[in-house]
């Protein structure tokens, strides 16, 4: 979603924001734009498309070393240059660049701002024409940026020039993400410690509701009321390398063979001084406590937590929901006396899950966030985390971060269990390998996707028990890159009036990696070849037939979605591919979505 960086030092501005919106591409955008200052005043430079459409109108021949920049993804008004970030007020003295949603811009705009003839269809300008309004009234910049803060419903994460205040930049954070970084004469701001990980690894983090006057040779944290906040900085533990695509056409493909690796990282990281797979006391004490787990979760992270019921259900004991986030925050069901909410997120900023974290802290219950990026607002606001060890993950379809949210919460379950009867750091390691031979067989998936989806309009997954949920996923990836409508499906379940959609050649896949139900599910499969369907099975060792399109190795049932989903992530990348699709950044998505 929308990203923001800031420059204020010695250095070329337009160049290292450039590159620092460049590296803010994968969490999606549809323009982009910068703003420097320098002694004539604030040039904004801005467009519709791609960071390197933005190059073609940047004028190399201004030079400044204070700027911002923003990606935008359109909430409010369509993708253009109008409505592309940074904004200005009437008289251009104040610029703006702006993450989130302003709830009750409408209401601002008509008690405070009638006669200001508004350029863009934007709620970010409202900030701005209101900053310029109180300053008109008399206040100092600060002020006038703190009072306009205080009137703003929502979400906001902000950069603010001011042709009259040299060489500073105003800053302001809630509920969405944005970091300060620091460097030896110079200082920085990004939604994402990624974009500026080039210049500084040292990195502030902002608290909602502070503002931060950034100058070159100084940071300055307050709260809205003006009191000063002291915080030290920390180093961000990110590699650089870890999040360039090297010699991968893209990132998707590069994340997909990590996988294997994520799996080893990750039983490495949860490895006790025994060498068995546990998590910290404090968080099996409170899951062990808790009547009922609540997992909260959107779109993969969601999938993913389907699985996890299925682990903490069988392998502990303990009963789970699992509920989409965005619905249950306004459709709670009833709570049991002692619930336990697990939040699954990659990112850790979906503004869906935080808003149920928001709420069942409000009402005193404690929660657990699974999550890639500690230190994000989703693992900050609850009272423990655990890490997926997957690195950054970049492309826009989430594959191995999936795949360590399973292997998680396996660990996680196992760990919480009285008893169990196998050993799964063993069938973990197995996992792994089967992962790999489903990786090292990656062509035979592009001839697969070739034959079964370069032309089709539709496409079904389907499965039971376990496969189901990775159905689900697989028509997730597959329609949110390739853009192909698919859907996932219980086996038994197309006869109940799904089937009426099946003609000659639509493409079915099918998973049958469960031993129980491996028979049920090929029955399914006759049911819509009976009608035209053309089928791909993918089978697990041990219950193959001829004419499977693939067999994944045999790994331990339970843990079969680790090999069986990259199956279904192949075959939907090969499809984007075929499609001409842009894999890593598909269109109207963004990475991190940060509004509700
Ligand atoms: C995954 O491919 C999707 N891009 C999307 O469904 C994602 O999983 C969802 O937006 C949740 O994100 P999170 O894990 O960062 O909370």
């Amino acid at each position: 979603m929308c990203g923001i960086v800031g420059y204020i030092g010695q250095l070329d501005a337009k160049e290292v924001l450039l590159k620092g919106l460049e590296k803010l591409e994968y969490r999606g955008y549809d323009s982009a734009g910068i703003a420097v200052r320098n002694a004539d005043g604030i040039h904004v430079f801005k467009e519709k498309g791609r960071i390197a459409d933005l190059r073609q109108v940047v004028d190399s021949s201004v030079v400044a070393s204070t700027g911002i920049g923003h990606t935008r993804w359109a909430t409010h008004g369509v993708p253009n240059y109008v409505n592309a970030h940074p904004h200005q007020s009437t008289s251009a003295r104040f610029t703006i660049v702006h993450n989130g949603v302003i709830e009750n811009y409408h209401l601002l705009q008509e008690e405070y701002l009638p006669h200001v003839e508004m350029q863009s269809d934007t709620d970010t300008e409202v900030i701005v024409q209101l900053v310029e309004h109180f300053s008109n009234e008399g206040m100092a910049t600060e002020e006038a940026f703190r009072h306009t803060l205080s009137l703003l419903e929502g979400s906001y994460a902000i950069g603010l020039l001011d042709t009259q205040t040299d060489d500073t930049i105003f800053v302001a954070k809630k509920n969405s993400p944005l970091l300060v970084g620091v460097g030896a004469e110079f200082n920085v701001i990004a939604s994402d410690a990624m974009a500026m990980l080039s210049v500084t690894d040292q990195f502030i983090e902002l608290h909602d509701k502070e503002i931060v006057i950034a100058k070159a040779d100084s940071i300055q944290i307050k709260k809205l009321d003006g009191t000063k906040v002291e915080r030290a900085p920390y180093t961000a533990e990110l590699d650089l390398s870890d999040i360039e695509k090297g010699t991968y056409p893209h990132y998707m493909l590069k994340e997909m063979d990590e996988q294997p690796a994520v799996v080893r990282r990750i039983t490495q990281q949860y490895e006790d001084a025994a060498g068995n797979v546990t998590i910290s006391e404090d968080i099996a004490t409170a899951i062990k406590e808790a009547d009922r787990l609540y997992i909260i979760a959107a779109g993969t992270s969601y999938h993913a937590g389907l699985i996890g019921k299925q682990y903490f259900e069988k392998i502990a004991k303990i009963p789970v929901e699992v509920h989409i986030s965005s619905e249950f925050g306004y459709n709670m069901p009833l709570l049991s006396k002692n619930p336990l909410f697990v939040f699954i997120s990659q990112s850790g900023e979906t503004a869906d899950s935080r808003q149920v974290l928001v709420k069942i802290k409000e009402m005193g219950y404690k929660a657990l966030t699974i999550t890639n990026v500690p230190g994000s607002t989703l693992s900050r606001e609850a009272n423990y985390t655990l890490p997926l060890y997957a690195g950054p993950e970049i492309a826009v379809a989430s594959t191995k971060a999936y795949v360590a949210q399973i292997t998680v919460l396996a660990i996680t379950a196992y760990a919480v269990a009285e008893a169990t009867d196998f050993d799964l750091k063993k069938e973990l390691s197995i996992a792994a390998n089967a992962i790999q031979t489903v990786i090292d067989h990656k062509e035979e998936f592009q001839a697969l996707t070739e034959q079964f989806l370069a032309t089709t309009r539709n496409a079904f997954f389907i499965g039971r028990g376990m496969d189901y949920f990775v159905s689900m996923e697989g028509a997730l990836k597959l329609k949110e890159i390739s853009y192909i409508q698919a859907e996932g499906f219980a086996g038994g379940e197309l006869k109940h009036g799904t089937i009426a959609l099946i003609e000659d050649g639509t493409p079915v896949i099918a998973l049958a990696t469960q031993k129980d139900v491996a028979l049920n599910i090929r029955g399914n499969v006759k049911e819509v070849v009976a009608r035209g369907a053309n089928p791909c099975i993918i089978s697990m060792e041990g219950m193959e037939e001829a004419g499977d399109a693939f067999t994944i190795p045999h790994v331990y049932p339970l843990l079969a979605p680790l090999a069986s989903v990259v199956t279904v992530q192949l075959i939907s990348y090969y499809a984007a591919l075929y499609r001409g699709c842009d894999v890593d950044k598909p269109r109207n998505l963004a990475k991190s979505v940060t509004v509700e």
